[in-house]
């Protein structure tokens, strides 16, 4: 870092960085269901963003904390919910309009037919996120939540375990932590369940980060994938800023570094990403910018893989 030869800052946006395929899926379903009905109630905020949840709220989206609360119908976020509330909306005669994610059913799937199968459920995560606490709610809500190697320290010889990951967590994290359970038990059945969008975000992150002076990392506060960026930031890169919005950047801290980098979590849409990278742009050359912005874009608009199949987002 340094050179100090007069050259212009300049900002890199990460691969791969915001909306993930399954947030923009919940987002499109639920617009499109607020169009038709425009009474729609969603079960806690759709995403970890208050930005968005703010323009939802405005179009018509109330949020509820029990399905029996909804107001026409229900939206399940792409975090997915524990089996019963499908039951208790069923009761209540709710319709239900589910966005859970493709890659977190699987989870769910996978928990619900080890457990039904007689082994044991252990879920690599965050035990307060609700994505772990609705995959705990496919297998009786009995599974073990492993968050730290302490954690593992914990749990009681195993025989036959079945290990999950919550869908964003951290791979290496993931790898030595499910490593540590396995020799605790008699057997166990390693399910990497992490989602190749959030594999392929940490690594363009790492990528970056490796060689930007400062990294900018934006999300919201309790988005726990957001929070994994900035870990993985501060491994690599000395400088990182945790920013919600634009606002909160303070150009003139960035301008004796040469090389910017932004990421942003998978409930950053892009125009929070654009905004910051506009900002960032008032301090530099700015069709380069507008180029450079063209194309850091073009990975996310051009779809998501899923299991090997293209599945186009527009
Ligand atoms: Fe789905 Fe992965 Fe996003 S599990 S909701 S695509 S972070």
């Amino acid at each position: 870092a340094g050179q100090m030869d007069g050259d212009s800052l300049k900002v890199e946006i990460a691969k791969n960085s915001g909306f993930c395929f399954g947030v923009k899926k919940a987002i499109d379903t639920t617009m499109s269901v607020i169009e038709e009905k425009s009474v729609v109630s969603s079960l806690g905020p759709l995403i970890h963003n208050q930005q968005v949840v703010d323009v939802l709220d405005k179009k018509g989206l109330s949020v509820v904390q029990e399905p029996e609360e909804a107001k026409g119908s229900l939206v399940i976020r792409s975090h997915g919910v524990p089996l019963e509330i499908y039951e208790r909306a069923r009761k209540s005669d709710i319709d239900v309009v589910d966005c859970t994610c493709p890659f977190v059913r699987k989870v769910q799937k996978k928990a619900e037919s080890c457990f039904k199968a007689g082994k044991k459920v252990i879920i690599i995560g965050d035990a307060s996120h609700p994505e772990v606490k609705g995959i705990n709610g496919w297998c009786g809500g009995e599974a073990y939540i492993i968050g730290s190697l302490e954690d593992v320290s914990k749990l009681p010889e195993l025989d036959e375990v079945c290990i999950v990951a919550q869908t964003t967590m951290r791979n290496e994290l993931f790898e030595q932590l499910s490593e540590a359970i396995a020799k605790k038990s008699k057997a166990a059945e390693i399910y990497n369940t992490i989602c190749s969008a959030t594999r392929e975000r940490q690594d363009s992150c790492v990528d970056l980060a490796k060689r930007a002076d400062a990294m900018i990392v934006i999300g919201g506060k309790n988005s726990s994938n957001t929070r994994k960026l900035v870990e993985i930031s501060e491994k690599y890169c000395e400088n990182v800023f945790f920013i919600e919005t634009a606002d909160e950047i303070d150009t003139e801290k960035f301008e004796k570094y040469d090389l910017v980098g932004i990421t942003a979590g998978a409930s950053t849409p892009d125009w929070i990403i654009e905004e910051v990278f506009n900002k960032m742009n008032n301090i530099n050359d700015k069709s380069e910018m507008e180029r450079a912005l063209e194309e850091s874009f073009v990975s996310i608009r051009r779809g998501d893989i899923i299991e090997g199949e293209v599945i186009m987002v527009t």
